[in-house]
């Protein structure tokens, strides 16, 4: 966005949880036109505050507790920053006045597909049929976001996105993990047979649709934000041991994961049709990339996994 729109102002707002990390903004803390500012959207008077001496006209809400595996150890902390901290946002921008409230949200509130040719992916009319405490957080937010704009008029939009893969990712998340622990020769916990399929979306693609819908995207509108690229767990995994030259036999079968969705797949046929986007970045070359950079950002990724981490690392994987 910094770069896109140089006379923008951004303000980055963000509660800095285990998620989040002051040094992935490095490289824009001393544009003159962003400023960070650290807050919890569930935070009222904060949040208040903010908008009382910035009057934002666009908030873009990234904000969520993310990790599904998470979701299923502790589903309060989901309940709260994804459903209460979004209305906490919106009865703000309902307070101050707003061009757009533009929530992000995931093709997870559509639940699962079969892996039969027959289900077709899931277009913004599909029912929403969440699956973990993590999508079900997700999806009560996208209603009530909805219900804002037909209560109070508020203008927004939702996008909802396929599994995001790139640069930056924390390494809880399949791809980052797998890379971190190929580098490091540790085993490569597969949940299951790893036949589960996810569509990947290269993050800068994600970014230019978003860009897209809060400034043409339709008020009150729903957009499926897809990759067209279906992979299977496994394929992904004997990739990253490609690219790595490292021996599959790294790749280790765990546990599966508790009510583990076995299919997403999202049609992106309205944002293409309405605002000419398209998914421009092939797997074999967004993988690669992704790669590079992780191999020459080692210590933005060690310093997380020698930290807290850790403790998630041994409580989730070291009896499976
Ligand atoms: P994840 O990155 O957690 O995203 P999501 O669950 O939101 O799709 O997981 C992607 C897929 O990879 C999912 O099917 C679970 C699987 N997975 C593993 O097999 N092993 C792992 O260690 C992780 C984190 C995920």
């Amino acid at each position: 966005m910094l770069a896109k729109h140089p006379a923008y102002r951004i303000i980055c707002l963000d509660k800095l949880t285990y998620a989040g990390n002051l040094s992935t903004l490095k490289p824009v803390m001393d544009k003159p036109n962003f400023s960070f500012v650290q807050t919890d959207i569930c935070d009222r008077e904060a949040v208040d505050k903010l908008f009382e001496e910035e009057h934002p006209d666009i908030v873009v809400n990234f904000a969520a507790e993310s990790h599904v595996d998470r979701s299923i150890e502790n589903p309060g902390i989901f309940l709260q920053t994804n459903i209460m901290g979004a209305a906490t946002l919106m009865d703000a921008c309902r307070k101050y006045g707003i061009r757009r409230y533009h929530q992000i949200s995931t093709d997870e509130v559509y639940g699962d597909l079969t892996l039969s040719a027959e289900a077709k992916p899931f277009t913004e009319k599909a029912l929403l049929r969440p699956s973990s405490p993590y999508s079900s957080s997700k999806a009560s937010a996208d209603l009530l976001v909805m219900a804002y704009h037909r209560t109070y008029g508020l203008p927004v939009s939702i996008s909802r996105c396929s599994n995001n893969y790139g640069t930056y990712q924390f390494p809880e998340k399949l791809i980052p993990l797998m890379i971190v622990n190929a580098l490091s020769d540790k085993p490569l916990p597969v949940y299951g047979e790893g036949l589960n399929v996810r569509d990947w979306l290269y993050v800068e693609d994600h970014c230019k649709a978003i860009d897209l819908i809060i400034h043409k995207g339709r008020v009150g509108e729903v957009y499926n934000i897809g990759g067209n690229n279906e992979m299977r767990n496994i394929d992904i995994v004997k990739l990253i041991c490609k690219e790595l030259g490292k021996p599959e036999s790294l790749i280790t079968h765990v546990t599966d994961r508790k009510g583990h969705d076995m299919r997403y797949a999202i049609d992106p046929t309205k944002i293409h049709n309405e605002l000419g986007w398209l998914p421009k970045t092939k797997f074999a070359d967004g993988i690669k990339k992704t790669i590079k950079w992780y191999l020459e950002n080692q210590k933005w990724w060690q310093d997380i996994i020698n930290g807290e981490y850790q403790h998630y690392y041994k409580k989730m994987y070291g009896n499976r």
